[in-house]
């Protein structure tokens, strides 16, 4: 008898913990089911909890991310997709990225509110202290999006294919597969329209692209330095062109850096695609910095586009919320961060066709 006393207990409590596990998930499938009609698939719902699994804290978690959706008393994290920036696009919605190097960053900024993380080949400067992005390699890309992805929270992980990773379609393919297996959501590479053939072949595989136009630093020994790009007509004109061949190719994002505001504004407009912008002025979809910039860690002069935001704020988690904000309120970018279609008299008049 008490033999099967002592048997009944664990069983008992199995029977409770699955009844549990049933009442939760019967919960979860209403979230799903509601949130449907904010665009949220069942596969766009985090699994877990990263805090550890207090399910009814929705309201102060919501008010720091915005990753977090409430259906009634309960709420959900939902995963940034590619489709968010398409729906951001199409509602006018402006969207903060940032570039990301490690858990840490990664868990603050995608709890701040930052939508993509961008693991930059930037990551030469900033982290091994290159005088340029040229030295980094495929798998030095590879080791930050595994620290990386650990740390995000429901933000699209992008990853840069760096330096000569995509020189033929075979190491496009390769390095790209390489960077989505370590948990990349979508790759970018810095060119112009000689991108579409690649763009092409990585899209009909299901990898994501986004195209970084303007001033591409691996491009910094042909560009003669880091300059602003795009000033002169014809090239203004070119980039257009090219940004919709890039569309046409299938590109999910077009990323624009330090071109003058009305340039920016032109391919905006005329891309149906997110575009992001770096210097790019305010007219662009989305924004992005570097972390270090942000938070005025880099040594050397800034560029004109940087804006340190720690230097108003008491912490790195209050500095990359502000930036978030100010992105969203059309803030940031100000005047005095954006360059203008002639040089002398910093004037821009828009003129660029
Ligand atoms: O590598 C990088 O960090 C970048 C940003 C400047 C957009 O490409």
């Amino acid at each position: 008898m008490k033999i099967v006393g002592y048997a009944l207990y664990p069983m008992m409590i199995l029977i409770v913990l699955w009844m549990w596990s049933r009442v939760r998930g019967m919960k979860l499938e209403e979230i799903v089911e509601k949130s449907a009609d904010e665009h949220h698939e069942v596969n766009d719902i985090f699994a877990e909890h990263p805090r550890g699994g207090d399910w009814l804290q929705f309201e102060s978690w919501q008010k720091e991310s915005r990753h977090w959706v409430s259906c009634g008393e309960w709420c959900v994290q939902v995963k940034t997709t590619i489709n968010t920036f398409t729906e951001h696009k199409k509602n006018g919605t402006k969207f903060a990225c940032l570039t990301a190097y490690g858990y840490c960053e990664a868990h603050v900024a995608s709890g701040a509110g930052v939508e993509l993380l961008l693991v930059g080949d930037s990551l030469g400067m900033v982290i091994q202290g290159h005088d340029s992005s040229l030295p980094v390699t495929i798998e030095d890309v590879a080791y930050h999006v595994r620290c990386v992805r650990r740390g995000n929270q429901g933000a699209l992980l992008m990853a840069d294919l760096p330096f000569m990773s995509y020189y033929s379609e075979h190491t496009t393919l390769k390095n790209a597969a390489v960077l989505m297996r370590e948990g990349a959501q979508a790759v970018k590479l810095e060119g112009g329209a000689w991108l579409a053939n690649s763009t092409r072949l990585l899209v009909e595989r299901g990898v994501p692209v986004c195209a970084h136009m303007g001033l591409t630093p691996q491009s910094v020994n042909h560009l003669g330095g880091y300059r602003v790009q795009g000033r002169d007509p014809v090239k203004a004109q070119t980039m257009i062109d090219e940004a919709l061949v890039l569309q046409e190719s299938g590109a999910s994002f077009i990323l624009l850096e330090c071109i003058p505001v009305s340039l920016g504004k032109a391919i905006t407009e005329k891309l149906d695609v997110p575009v992001i912008g770096i210097g790019a002025g305010p007219h662009t979809d989305g924004q992005i910095m570097v972390l270090h910039d942000l938070l005025g860690l880099y040594p050397g002069k800034p560029a004109k586009f940087v804006k340190n935001f720690l230097a108003s704020n008491s912490s790195v988690h209050a500095a990359i919320q502000n930036y978030v904000s100010d992105i969203k309120n059309e803030i940031f970018p100000a005047p005095e961060q954006c360059y203008a279609w002639f040089r002398k008299n910093n004037l821009d008049c828009g003129i660029w066709r």
